[in-house]
């Protein structure tokens, strides 16, 4: 297991309080604002939402109706001018101090380098911005974006915000197929997109597997394409709908007028995976949002002018909109972007980049920990890595060992390591360590965020002050989300039925020790965490059940050194049809084509029926402890159908 048993979890004794130093100079210092901020957390958030720049004040701080929330409702803002406009304008026009301050700095795979100062993105952005009003976009327009990581990304979403469209962020290494079902479900009218992105020494063809997805879209009239190489473009432009984004650009006008929006005007959807095969559509507003990751990143990285900030998220997840882009940007941070992979040319690649950029404050996964950890500490050693100064864990629980060598080898034991719990859902940081404040302990997400009203429920709702049970909110919050898009329905059965609209959902189990710290155990619910990445198990099913050889299949997580968990799919094939290895490699790569590389299963293991409980349901636990090797050994492809059989006998009788 990846993650030890929750007795070894609370067995755990080492405890690490901030050093003197740190505590002494950081944003928060003060721990009576948990207790403040929990008496009235309207007036905590109102406190925040005042430090970002607004057209138009509110009237009501939070309008409840449960499950829906409104936020600042009568305030206006623009996300983009609190990002880029408010550090390069002074308030009377003039410039702002900010304006020559990096705020991107960028590095590709191979090496090429860019920086942009505040002032330069603000250029970027209006141009951009005026690209897209020209294709006709107006407020309230979905707006897809399938990039790899560049400052284009980030200037692609920031002008989007810029005139209140909509965007939504699709991950460059999803497929085609996905494009194209979450360009269909926001019925997006553009796409921007690039020719390519390097992973790995390979050209990552972006725009050809859009190209793909497009055939089966109506909704998208115009596609912008970034150049990632100018010596050598890659793919093929359809007259009429293609555009060059360097071309546009040259054509634009300098200044685009910001649109104020409505404090809940939608600022992006962004698609997660759930317990159903289909994907939703997580919507975020424009007030709300800003407010949570603003403050969060204030207090939780503990931001500063002079910090040199990497988060290693890529945009197309939440940690990206808001840990790479709104959360930073809305402080006037100098980001650090990095396009590839950590072991390109070498596994030392990280570690490199931190030593060249003097990188201050470094936010990464635990999966990518794990690998630095089994790649070795030489890697690590032969950099100077003493310009940090607090490290972030985010995605997935984080073992205490790998904490441990997060915090010594990486932290040179003088870094505070915040590890921080939070979702597609919640937008911002939810359970976190303050990092002049919590003592911390390896394994622990620690406190909920002041102003965040986490619980462990039972079954029936009720407050488990020690012990096991549901995480749930039990309070709205400014960056929650407001909905699915265009599935109301979903959005209340997902995460407000379980309680009966009293309380938000989770779907994760945690437990909390006698000091109250949160230790997160993974979901509950039929979504696995694969490298730090949500995905359900329908999903990944009905990309299998998909192939013509496949009657049905079964997708449960195993346990994975490096990943956290891995995909294993039981598959019954259709009459007559013969299974082998080669067969196996074939539903592999269908999975992988069908959804991304992210959702390729580890395993597969034919099996002559699934296991099922009288009322039909498949015994995914029984299937969880064939993959996890318990009953089976070593889990071949070939699993002998007997020892399912033996197995099922086992569990007979019994319901999940
Ligand atoms: C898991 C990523 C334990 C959790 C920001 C959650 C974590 C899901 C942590 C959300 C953490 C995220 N400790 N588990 N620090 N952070 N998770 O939507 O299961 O991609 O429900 O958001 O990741 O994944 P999502």
């Amino acid at each position: 297991m990846t993650h030890p048993s929750i007795d070894v979890l609370l067995s755990e004794t080492r405890n690490f309080p901030p050093s003197e130093d740190f505590k002494a100079k950081a944003n928060s210092r003060d721990a009576s604002v948990y207790e403040t901020a929990a008496r009235d957390p309207e007036k905590f958030w109102e406190k925040w939402a005042k430090e970002l720049k607004w057209d138009n004040p509110w009237k009501t701080t939070l309008d409840w109706k449960p499950p829906h929330a409104q936020w600042f409702k009568e305030g206006k803002l623009n996300a983009c001018v609190n990002c880029v406009d408010r550090h390069v304008l002074d308030e009377k026009g003039g410039e702002h101090a900010r304006s020559k301050k990096k705020a991107l700095i960028w590095e590709g795979e191979p090496g090429d380098t860019r920086t942009l100062t505040y002032g330069d993105l603000y250029r970027e952005v209006n141009r951009f911005a005026n690209v897209l009003k020209k294709i006709g976009l107006q407020k309230g327009d979905r707006v897809a974006v399938y990039m790899p990581m560049t400052p284009e990304a980030v200037i692609a979403c920031l002008a989007c915000a810029r005139l209140g469209l909509v965007h939504s962020v699709v991950f460059g290494g999803f497929s085609a197929e996905s494009l194209r079902d979450r360009i269909n479900d926001a019925e997006a009218r553009a796409l921007i997109t690039a020719d390519f992105g390097w992973r790995r020494g390979k050209r990552i063809e972006l725009k050809k597997a859009a190209d793909e997805a497009l055939q089966g879209t109506a909704s998208i009239e115009k596609v912008i394409v970034y150049r990632r190489d100018e010596k050598e473009p890659v793919c093929t432009m359809k007259s009429g709908r293609d555009l060059w984004w360097h071309e546009e650009m040259q054509k634009a006008a300098e200044f685009t007028a910001p649109v104020s929006c409505h404090a809940e005007d939608m600022l992006f959807t962004l698609y997660t995976s759930g317990t159903t095969g289909k994907p939703k559509g997580i919507v975020h507003t424009t007030g709300g949002y800003l407010t949570g990751v603003y403050a969060t990143t204030k207090w939780v990285f503990d931001m500063r002018d002079e910090d040199v900030y990497w988060c290693t998220a890529d945009i197309g997840w939440i940690t990206g909109h808001s840990y790479v882009i709104y959360g930073p940007l809305s402080n006037g941070a100098t980001v650090f972007i990095y396009e590839g992979s950590p072991d390109w040319p070498e596994k030392d690649r990280f570690w490199r980049l931190i030593e060249k950029y003097k990188v201050t404050i470094f936010y990464t996964a635990p999966t990518a920990i794990r690998a630095f950890m089994k790649w070795g500490t030489d890697w690590v050693k032969r950099c100077d890595l003493s310009s940090l100064r607090l490290l972030g864990s985010v995605g997935e629980p984080i073992n205490p060992e790998a904490w441990i060598w997060y915090q010594e080898q990486i932290g040179g034991s003088r870094c505070p390591v915040v590890d921080t719990w939070w979702q597609t859902e919640t937008g911002a940081i939810m359970v976190t360590p303050l990092p002049g404040l919590t003592t911390t302990k390896p394994g622990s997400a620690t406190r909920a965020f002041p102003g965040i009203a986490a619980e462990i429920l039972n079954e029936e709702g009720q407050i488990v002050k020690a012990g096991g049970g549901f995480m749930a909110i039990t309070k709205p919050w400014p960056s929650m989300l407001r909905t699915i898009f265009n599935d109301d329905a979903r959005y209340q059965q997902t995460y407000w039925s379980k309680w009966q609209g009293r309380f938000y959902f989770a779907g994760d189990g945690a437990h909390r020790d006698e000091e109250g710290y949160f230790w997160f155990m993974g979901r509950v619910d039929d979504v696995m965490n694969v490298a730090g990445h949500r995905i359900g198990t329908m999903e990944v099913e009905s990309a299998l059940v998909d192939h013509p050889s496949v009657a049905e299949a079964a997708v449960v997580g195993k346990p994975h050194d490096i990943k956290g968990q891995a995909l294993v799919a039981f598959v019954t094939v259709k009459e007559g049809v013969a299974t082998s290895a080669a067969l196996a490699e074939v539903l592999k790569q269908h999975a992988a084509k069908k959804i991304g590389a992210i959702a390729k299963p580890d395993d597969i293991i034919f099996t002559a029926d699934l296991p099922k409980t009288r009322s039909g349901k498949i015994m995914r636990r029984l299937l969880r402890d064939i993959a996890e090797g318990k009953a089976l050994g070593d889990t071949t492809t070939l699993a002998d159908a007997a020892v399912v059989e033996s197995l099922k006998q086992k569990y007979a009788g019994t319901e999940e």
